[in-house]
């Protein structure tokens, strides 16, 4: 059996090659995203790993991507989820679409969520400022089921435009805010303990949430740094705990839907405005 609570030094398709099939309950990452790295932006630092280019011709970048995810599929349970995040991207005026090749992959695309980060580098007037990236929440079928389970009220109630600020203390380049990784370990695992994998670990942010959460985890970065680094966050996991309940305090509900239905209250179906509730979450 695959040894689970690692971070794992080498290439992401190279490792998830050696995992066992239907060994992982959940995944979550964020890719190298090819930009090249000659712009320079100057509102926010210049995004460059250590161990990896991340430039390569646009159809060979999205070729990789899609073994990635393919791989990821097969290690991934039925019923299981995987959460990828990503940006569009522009290519001498062509805009360039995650879905270009997520919709060649086997996966079910069951959404897709928007990140607003509130801030981006390069702010440039040919677009208007690009401050959101995009989370798309990828479902493997369990049998003939497409759709999967309904999530529980309380996580289902918050929206899909997530507002998490970059990560600022942290000496990786582009790592997550911690809040992101424990949204969705805390929504899709719920009271259950599963594996938790990200085959781009970076500074180790997931798995320092699924371990804060209860869950094992596993981790790959191809930068031997990040990975030290990453495996120094996890021996200080405590130190992080107050972020990962401040999360897990967002996801309360009063009512469920089932509650407002039966009261003949307001379900959300002709709601207009925002409601107090998400107003909390914005
Ligand atoms: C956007 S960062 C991930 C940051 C991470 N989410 C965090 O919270 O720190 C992408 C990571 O992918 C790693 N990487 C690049 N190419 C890789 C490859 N072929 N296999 C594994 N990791 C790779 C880089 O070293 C970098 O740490």
């Amino acid at each position: 059996m695959w040894p689970k609570d690692k971070i794992i030094h080498g290439d992401a398709l190279d490792i998830l090659e050696k995992i066992e099939d239907n060994f992982v309950d959940l995944g979550i990452t964020s890719p190298p995203y090819n930009k090249g790295e000659k712009h320079q932006g100057w509102l926010v630092k210049n995004v460059r790993y250590n161990g990896a280019s991340d430039r390569a011709p646009e159809e060979v970048y999205q070729k990789q991507q899609v073994d990635v995810l393919n791989e990821l599929f097969r290690v991934i349970k039925p019923g299981g989820s995987f959460f990828y995040n990503h940006k569009t991207r522009w290519a001498r005026g062509k805009m360039l679409h995650p879905m270009e090749w997520l919709q060649k992959t086997k996966w079910t695309i069951r959404q897709e969520i928007i990140w607003n980060r509130m801030i981006a580098a390069n702010i440039r007037g040919w677009r208007f400022w690009q401050v959101d990236e995009r989370i798309y929440w990828l479902y493997k079928p369990r049998g003939g089921d497409q759709i999967g389970k309904e999530l529980k009220s309380k996580h289902a109630l918050l929206t899909s435009v997530w507002r998490f600020p970059p990560e600022r203390k942290n000496n990786h380049p582009a790592p997550f805010p911690l809040l992101l990784p424990t949204r969705i370990i805390h929504s899709i695992l719920d009271d259950k303990k599963g594996i938790v994998l990200d085959p781009y670990v970076g500074s180790g942010t997931t798995c320092l949430a699924a371990k804060l959460l209860g869950s094992s985890y596993i981790g790959i970065d191809i930068s031997r740094e990040y990975v030290r680094d990453a495996k120094a966050r996890m021996e200080n996991y405590l130190s992080y705990k107050k972020v990962v309940d401040e999360e897990v305090s967002r996801h309360i509900v009063g009512k469920t839907f089932t509650d407002r239905k039966r009261n003949n209250e307001n379900t959300g179906k002709h709601r207009t405005g925002v409601s107090a509730f998400q107003a909390r979450l914005l």
